[in-house]
């Protein structure tokens, strides 16, 4: 309970409104601009992820633009709990993004932090800064506190016009700001904190009598200072943060500063070796240990781990793989959804794909496709093989053009592989299939049948030739 009347807002609690209701139409996309990926992911998770570092009571997220597209990005990675998500059925403009909220928020005696989902960068530390001045103003708090910064090319932005003091008189949006207006380089981040009842007062007044025809929530600051509320500024000096992404050449832009921050924290926190950093491309969330050297051209996607003494060649691309130590992954291999165990080797050309597992020593070779299968401690398959499905015990060694036929047009069946098997060349293992502990197929075999434990077969369809004894008995193995 607020026990100083002096304090005003001062200990309010803290919404965060996210408008993210655009199409964004300077991305020339049939997606909706917060769709897009930064990093991986899509801005809208940036911006929201951040939000929550704050602790607010509440997320609020505008959405209008393929709505359902935008609610499910971001429940996807955040979950439900405390984001909740309001429509703005036509975009028309800020203002009546925010405006959409109104029935649930105007009432609240809270501080209300406004984020815009297409600027992504902006960090938690700077939002706090923000609350704070917002809070602190004068003692007393502010109504309204905007976030600006310096921009050497301003262009686009909103403008903020100061009076002959120095205060805050408006802000004017590049569209509608005369010559010298556009030669002011402070510019309106898209960021402010509110009161939030103030923020719903003043938003009543607010008219679309502008270049673009919109409702503009950056005409609330001088509709509030006008009725002489304080409206404060924090000039926040990282430019970089407050970049918004309106176009494509704006996305790439940050894309290759968080690339370059990321191969960076590889290198300089992981004691990772990068042959070539500026050609790597590394998430925000992988790891990789000590000694770990990445060639040229390796994509490191999603929540990718790599452990410590790794090789991985040019061409490859790991996307949330568990990597062990001293592996090595050889050029153009791809790894989605796998995990590859300590002293294995994969590629060149390998495909590691839907829960494929490599245990401890375990080799993948040429051309070589794992799906959802489980290759054993020391097993081997070498050369232009398709394994879906199937578990594969120790020390086995699956001949070249071994293929495990597991769809039958309907169903996907499994294969069982013993240890210490033997797969001769160009074999088809018809699933559902089992081929027992120490049996050998001989090259070319078509197998309809379970293969006992230490007996050879042979043929179409194979047939059990002997007992693996007698083979060795006859000089045949
Ligand atoms: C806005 C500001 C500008 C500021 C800039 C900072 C206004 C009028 N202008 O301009 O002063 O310098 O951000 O990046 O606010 N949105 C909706 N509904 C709408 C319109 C927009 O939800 O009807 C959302 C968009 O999805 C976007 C955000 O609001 O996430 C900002 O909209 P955008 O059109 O990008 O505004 P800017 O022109 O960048
Ligand atoms: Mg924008």
């Amino acid at each position: 309970m607020n026990m100083n009347p002096n304090q005003g807002s001062n200990d309010s609690a803290l919404d965060v409104l996210i408008l993210a209701a655009g199409l964004g139409t300077r991305m020339r996309s049939k997606k909706a601009k917060v769709l897009h990926e930064l990093a991986g992911r899509p801005l809208i998770n940036h911006v929201c992820r951040t939000a929550f570092e704050l602790g607010p009571r509440k997320v609020y997220v505008v959405v209008g633009h393929q709505a359902d597209e935008v609610r499910a990005a971001v429940l996807n990675e955040l979950g439900g709990d405390r984001v909740e998500f309001v429509s703005q059925t036509q975009q028309l403009g800020t203002g009546d993004a925010v405006n959409s909220a109104r029935s649930l928020l105007e009432n609240e005696d809270s501080t209300l932090l406004v984020l815009s989902g297409d600027v992504p960068m902006i960090r938690s530390a700077t939002l706090a800064r923000l609350i704070d001045i917002h809070r602190t103003h004068r003692s007393h708090g502010a109504a309204c506190t905007i976030l600006t910064v310096e921009f050497n090319d301003p262009t686009g932005y909103g403008r903020i016009v100061r009076d002959v003091g120095g205060q805050f008189d408006h802000i004017i949006e590049q569209k509608d700001a005369s010559d010298e207006q556009r030669a002011i380089t402070e510019i309106n981040a898209g960021i402010y904190c509110f009161q939030t009842r103030k923020l719903f007062e003043a938003l009543s007044q607010v008219r679309n009598e502008n270049a673009q025809g919109e409702y503009y929530l950056t005409d609330v600051p001088a509709i509030l200072s006008e009725a002489g509320e304080d409206v404060a500024i924090y000039l926040h000096n990282e430019a970089r943060e407050i970049e918004g992404v309106n176009n494509r050449k704006q996305l790439a832009e940050l894309e290759h500063v968080l690339r370059e921050r990321a191969v960076s924290r590889l290198m300089l926190d992981h004691g990772v070796t990068f042959i070539d950093p500026k050609s790597s491309y590394v998430s925000e969330s992988a790891v990789a240990g000590s000694d770990t050297i990445i060639h040229p051209n390796v994509t490191i996607e999603g929540a990718t781990a790599i452990g410590e003494g790794c090789v991985i060649r040019s061409g490859s691309r790991l996307t949330n793989a568990k990597i062990g130590d001293r592996v090595e992954i050889l050029d153009n291999t791809v790894i989605v959804d796998s995990t590859v165990g300590d002293d294995c080797i994969v590629g060149p050309f390998a495909h590691l794909r839907g829960k494929a597992v490599m245990l401890d020593n375990a080799k993948v070779g040429n051309f070589v496709e794992l799906k959802k299968t489980t290759l054993g401690r020391g097993s081997k398959a070498n050369h232009l093989t398709y394994l879906g499905d199937a578990t594969i015990g120790e020390d086995t060694n699956i001949g070249a053009g071994t293929i495990t036929c597991n769809y039958d047009g309907r169903n996907k069946n499994p294969t069982t592989i013993g240890s210490g098997v033997k797969i001769g060349s160009d074999t088809m293992l018809v699933a559902p299939i089992e081929v027992g502990d120490g049996a050998v197929t001989a090259a070319g075999a078509v197998v309809i049948e379970d293969v006992p434990a230490d007996s050879l077969v042979a043929g179409v369809p194979a047939k059990v030739k002997k007992s693996l004894g007698e083979a060795k008995a006859k000089g045949d193995l």
